[in-house]
């Protein structure tokens, strides 16, 4: 497998999700150069950059359709626990010398653009008529969900990695 390449059925048609989306695919490339340049330091580094941003990701995302009172909110973010908890096995299997960065590479791959196609667009509709709304309505408004997500992610970011990982027993 190459690198992951962006397509147009790829957009959700929401700007901060679609940027945010394209960043999670560069990180996936990333850790395929640094697993083919047999990096093992580069591996560890891009797996925990990734781990942090797709996290801070799924609190934006969850946030988003929270608000916007997306039926499935509730299973989506279980889906994306899952995912992190898988994550995290591979993180450890990789602390303790194993090599799984092609593995680990193979399951990002499929699981992102599955994940993106299928349940992440379950949410666009919701999630669009909702800040549609919210752009009709006072700017204030808007200002107001950006801080509370801003905050959000920072009080995530204040916790421990693993914590993080494994929804957090601090
Ligand atoms: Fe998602
Ligand atoms: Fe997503």
């Amino acid at each position: 497998m190459a690198h992951l390449n962006w397509t147009p059925d790829l957009e959700t048609g929401i700007r901060e999700i679609d940027g945010q989306h394209r960043r999670i695919v560069d990180y996936i490339n990333q850790l395929y150069d640094a697993r083919d340049h047999h990096d093992r330091e580069a591996v560890g580094a891009v797996i925990d950059e990734m781990v942090d941003y797709t996290l801070s990701h799924f609190a934006f995302e969850e946030s988003l359709m929270t608000d916007a009172g997306y039926m499935f909110a509730g299973p989506h973010k279980k889906i994306h626990e899952l995912f992190t908890r898988k994550v995290g096995e591979y993180r450890m299997r990789f602390e303790a010398g194993e090599d799984v960065a092609s593995d680990l590479h193979a399951m990002l791959s499929r699981w992102l653009f599955n994940h993106i196609r299928n349940d992440d667009r379950s949410y666009t509709d919701s999630v669009k008529v909702y800040l549609k709304n919210v752009g009709h309505g006072d700017t204030d408004m808007k200002a107001q969900i950006k801080e509370e997500l801003i905050r959000e992610l920072h009080l995530k970011k204040k916790r421990g990695f693993f914590a993080r990982l494994f929804g957090g027993e601090e």
